[in-house]
């Protein structure tokens, strides 16, 4: 991990709360100080019994109420998380609070508050959709609450398959029966373990669709993924993982703004082979054979050097006839944090 950003993980981690503190209204940080974190992970650790060390350290508390991304590559250990914190994985070292519970000494507590939709694909083939969604309740020792079954099923249009074997669905469909299984409970933290991995994007957009109308109605939503449009369109905080450890936790967007640069290509007059000396280490590159200037800048400096950089160029006799900015995407920001923690 190179300097900056390892100074920069360390102080989003450690500053967290205080930054958020800093930009949010009176009213919601009064409610940010009352309200303890719905959970809190301390120092996790997991070696399986293979030797392998699938987590280091991991320490992290989530917001009541908010979409929290966990994004990494594969094998960085989102699942190994996920797992620890419902109960199905051992940690090694560290502890786990569910809303004040501690996930070994009050197990069933803490587990009667999630709702997990699982990574893999499985559910009972011959059973109905209805049987194995109100089977799952149960499984909570929660009384029979046909009419919460009922509306899980139509919030997730699978009313009219209820009594169709759960065999007989589509890939999409069965999904969503795993989603209603999770929500069977009525649990106010759900985990979504790669929700879109391998889905249409039409199903994709649904997927989004409920994960918005969970939060409104005040579940606070974990999903880990690998694809960063899916954490850029729904998440409201992001987590990196990498090899085990979380490199970074951040506001969605201070993040785009932190770590996002820009460019700014100005599309000039005339071919150029050279820049002028004084014009070099200045960020600036040829591009398109020499028919385009691309200057790179940090959105987070105080000044952009825009305005001496027309003025130098136009003393140099470089002219441009058109301009355009992009900004970095939360991908790039990614890619680039994952390659510089190697
Ligand atoms: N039961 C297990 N025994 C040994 N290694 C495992 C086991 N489960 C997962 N791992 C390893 O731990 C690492 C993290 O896996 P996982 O948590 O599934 O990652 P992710 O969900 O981010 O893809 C991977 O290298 C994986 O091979
Ligand atoms: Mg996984």
């Amino acid at each position: 991990m190179s300097t900056t950003c390892r100074d920069l993980c360390s102080s989003a981690i450690s500053n967290q709360g205080q930054r958020a503190a800093d930009k949010t209204s009176p009213a919601s940080l009064v409610y940010r100080v009352r309200m303890p974190p719905i959970i809190s992970v301390s120092n996790l650790s997991k070696t399986y019994a293979s030797g392998f060390c699938a987590l280091k350290g991991i320490t992290l508390d989530i917001r009541r109420g908010e979409i929290f991304a966990l994004l990494g590559p594969n094998g960085a250990g989102k699942t190994t998380l996920i797992g620890i914190v419902c109960g199905i994985v051992n940690a090694t070292e560290g502890r786990v609070w569910v809303d004040g519970h501690d996930i070994l000494a009050s197990y069933r507590a803490a587990r009667s508050l999630i709702g997990l939709v699982p990574q893999e694909l499985s559910t009972d083939a011959f059973e109905s959709v209805w049987a194995t969604v109100s089977f799952s309740r149960g499984l909570f020792g929660k009384p029979p609450n046909p009419g919460h079954i009922e509306k899980v099923l139509k919030d997730l249009s699978l009313w009219d398959k209820k009594d169709n074997q759960i065999m007989t669905l589509s890939g999409g469909m069965k999904r969503r029966v795993l989603i209603a299984k999770a929500l069977s409970h009525e649990p106010q933290i759900l985990f979504l373990d790669e929700p879109t991995a391998g889905v249409d994007v039409e199903l994709r957009k649904d997927m989004w669709d409920i994960v918005r109308a969970l939060k409104a109605s005040g579940v606070t939503i974990i999903l880990t993924t690998h694809y960063i449009e899916e954490a850029e369109e729904m998440a409201d905080r992001i987590g990196v993982i990498n090899k085990g450890e979380l490199i970074l936790v951040e506001e969605k967007h201070e993040l785009m703004r932190k770590l996002g640069r820009k460019q700014l290509t100005l599309y000039l007059h005339k071919r150029h082979t050279a820049l002028p000396p004084d014009l070099q280490d200045r960020g600036l590159e040829l591009a398109a054979d020499g028919s385009e200037l691309v200057y790179t800048y940090d959105t987070q400096a105080e000044r952009t050097g825009i305005t001496t950089l027309l003025k130098d160029l136009s003393a140099a006799g470089i002219t441009f006839k058109d301009l355009n900015t992009t900004q970095s995407s939360l991908e790039d920001i990614f890619v680039n944090l994952v390659r510089n923690a190697k």
